[in-house]
């Protein structure tokens, strides 16, 4: 198939485009740098330069796909203020917007990428007939989410993609790992909530199956098979690293050094199940647990 992909510089895109070459698919990525898209083409990927904010820049000169895939990142790292998360909204709309300005061009499917922002309590696990619930950062997606389920609505074919945090030698983590490194990087109250986390290659999997398979109309909850604590996640990573513990960080400060928006988003507990993705697109996790996959990317990271 011809797969043209948004966002496919980053760090779930720089792990999606070569399996999905290794399996025969022709890739186009569409990115903002002619830097990364030259290397790409020697890679044998067609590079589209283009930004999601202006579309109508790249729109008309599109050549046929069988498929977009959604993957641009709208969110950066970092405080949220007030002004920051109404620029976070606009973008993640433009982006959503763009994706089907796209598809609707090309005539194809998309996929879309959304974030496992379920409110799980005690003894409860979230699957994809779960609500995404709309706090904290994930307001900014209000309009985008209201934007796929009309596009659902009117026929046109859409998947979508909910994974939980993306650990791997990339993106936000890599900011993450280099805020542990410098020592920045705590733990906000005792930790105990719970966040979905998949390593880059297994979610890269996900993708590529969903991409193979093509099934329409359905959504599919990203995360490995082993559900932990932000306090363990983040001991873990520090070992691994050869680290000390992160400190604790008081919440009062946390609000005021990340912003509330970021803090909520933060604090979520989530645990969600996996099965969807198993059952029915033959999904098989390398890395079932954090413990399995840290080491390999800190050692990437590292090296
Ligand atoms: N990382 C996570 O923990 C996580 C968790 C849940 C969901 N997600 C979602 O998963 C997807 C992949 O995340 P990621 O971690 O791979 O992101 P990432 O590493 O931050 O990559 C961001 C990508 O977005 C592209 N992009 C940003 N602004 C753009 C613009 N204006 N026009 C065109 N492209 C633009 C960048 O391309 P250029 O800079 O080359 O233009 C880059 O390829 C995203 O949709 C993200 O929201 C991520």
């Amino acid at each position: 198939m011809k797969v043209l992909i948004l966002g496919g510089t980053g760090l779930l895109g720089s792990s999606l485009v070569p399996k999905l070459q290794a399996r025969g698919h022709d890739v186009s990525v569409l990115s903002r740098s002619e830097a990364a898209l030259s290397s790409l083409e020697d890679q044998g990927v067609k590079g589209i330069l283009g930004d999601l904010l202006e579309p109508e820049a790249f729109l008309s000169d599109l050549t046929p796909h069988d498929v977009v895939v959604s993957i641009a990142m709208p969110l950066e790292f970092g405080r949220m203020s007030g002004k920051a998360f109404k620029k976070v909204t606009e973008r993640t709309t433009k982006f959503t917007q763009s994706a089907l300005d796209i598809g609707y061009k090309l005539e194809c499917p998309i996929i879309f990428t959304l974030g496992t922002s379920y409110k799980t309590g005690p003894g409860e696990v979230a699957d994809e007939t779960w609500p995404i619930e709309r706090f904290g950062l994930t307001l900014a997606g209000v309009e985008a989410e209201r934007l796929i389920n009309e596009t659902r609505a009117e026929g046109h074919p859409v998947i979508q993609m909910i994974p939980g945090q993306i650990y791997g030698p990339g993106g936000m983590f890599l900011k993450m790992y280099n805020m542990l490194k410098s020592g920045k990087f705590g733990v906000v109250g005792k930790g105990e909530n719970r966040i979905p986390r998949i390593h880059v290659e297994d979610c890269a999997e996900a993708y590529a199956l969903a991409i193979d398979k093509l099934p329409i109309n359905e959504s599919f909850i990203i995360a490995d098979d082993t559900p932990c604590t932000m306090r363990e996640f983040m001991d873990y990573m520090a070992s691994c690293v050869g680290m000390s513990k992160p400190r604790t960080i008081p919440r009062i400060l946390a609000r005021l050094v990340m912003g509330k928006l970021l803090l909520e988003t933060m604090e979520i507990d989530c645990v969600v199940s996996n099965s969807k993705l198993k059952e029915m697109l033959g999904w098989e996790l390398k890395y079932p647990s954090f413990r399995d996959g840290l080491p390999n990317v800190i050692e990437a990271l590292e090296s």
